[in-house]
């Protein structure tokens, strides 16, 4: 598949770093900016050293009115239990580290089950290799450019390596499944992660991080830098 045949680029930003006294409004302002899609970061202080979000903020969000696809990024363990959940809370796609799932083909089919699409995330360290056997119930491969817990990581550069890999399973195996990069992802950067092969980019400080007004296109400008730095690669 040549890049022009590629799906279009999807920006999504990592609510982690927003504001959460006023979460649904910073949603709606990010969205209207022309973001894509919103990046939910599910933390448990167990998998992972931070305790965030759930169900209910997901649901709250689909209540306050966000009709974009939520792309909810679990660092949780076990994983089985909150799937259900997402599922009911409005979650579009669910992404969850393989190595904090007992039986990961079985988590990936309960995830299609619940009626979202499916995910698995790769920490720097982790290979690809544990899509080996499941490629075909993945929609989404979640490659980790930081170790998961927060956000304001740098970019590990080794991660470009791991898209250019992921990139081309992608394309060989002809199955229709997104490839998305997370952490570190700035304007100047985005343009180098795009030309190894991702087509969806989380980031969270790289957009939250230096709006502190209330003026509701506070966003618009980092977005539509981040689209154009997009336009380049
Ligand atoms: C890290 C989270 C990321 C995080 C990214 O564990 O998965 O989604 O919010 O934040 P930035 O873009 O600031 O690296
Ligand atoms: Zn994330």
């Amino acid at each position: 598949m040549t890049n022009s045949e590629r799906k279009p680029d999807l920006i999504a930003p990592s609510i982690l770093s927003a504001n959460f006294a006023t979460l649904g409004a910073e949603v709606d302002n990010v969205l209207a900016a022309g973001a894509d899609i919103v990046h939910f970061d599910v933390m448990d202080n167990h998998y992972v050293p931070n305790l965030t979000i759930g169900p209910l903020v997901c649901e709250a969000l689909r209540k306050h009115g966000v009709s974009a696809d939520i792309d909810v990024h679990l660092m949780v363990r076990p994983v089985d239990m909150i799937v259900p959940e997402f599922a009911k809370a409005g979650a579009t796609y669910i992404t969850f580290h393989p190595e904090a799932s007992e039986h990961v083909d079985r988590t990936l089919q309960l995830i299609r089950n619940e009626g979202c699409k499916s995910g698995l995330v790769f920490n720097p360290a982790t290979p690809l290799s544990w899509l080996d056997f499941v490629l075909d119930k993945v929609d989404m491969i979640l490659i980790m450019s930081v170790n998961p817990g927060f956000g304001g990581q740098s970019f590990i550069p080794a991660a470009l390596e791991k898209l250019r890999q992921a990139r081309k399973l992608i394309d060989t195996s002809g199955l229709d499944i997104r490839l998305e990069i997370d952490g570190g992802v700035k304007v100047d950067n985005i343009a180098t992660i795009k030309s190894a092969g991702a087509d969806t980019f989380v980031s969270g400080s790289g957009i939250f991080g230096n709006a502190k007004a209330t003026d509701p296109h506070r966003y618009d400008s980092i977005i539509s830098s981040m689209r154009a730095a997009l336009a380049t690669a």
